[in-house]
């Protein structure tokens, strides 16, 4: 399946990804440095933040207690933002466009 990815500047690069990888580790894996994922992903940073395209913000399952706690801490979060390590990334998701959010 494919993945865009935006990055801060409004570049846009589409890659293709194994499923079972998360968003964050296939944009981290594609060379994206603006998305620090610090912690690794083990949902403990928020620094692997993304705005993901409204028209598939639907197909994600929904953001859990820890996932929504971490994003309130961001100053970026809109109603599409995300973690990308707690997106896995699959078939279903095939065209996910995700940008990365602001540095905070
Ligand atoms: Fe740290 Fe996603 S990589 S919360």
């Amino acid at each position: 399946p494919k993945l865009t990815v935006v990055t801060r500047e409004g570049e846009e690069s589409t890659i293709e990804v194994e499923s079972g990888l998360t968003v964050m580790e296939a944009i981290r894996d594609n060379g994206f440095d603006e998305l620090l994922a610090l912690c690794g992903g083990c949902c403990s940073c928020a620094t692997c933040h993304v705005h993901v395209d409204p028209e598939h913000f639907g197909k994600l399952d929904p953001v859990s207690e820890d996932e929504d706690d971490l994003l309130e801490s961001t100053d970026h979060r809109t109603e599409y933002s995300r973690l990308s390590c707690q997106i896995p990334f699959s078939e279903a998701l095939d065209g996910l466009k995700v940008q990365i959010a602001p540095e905070d």
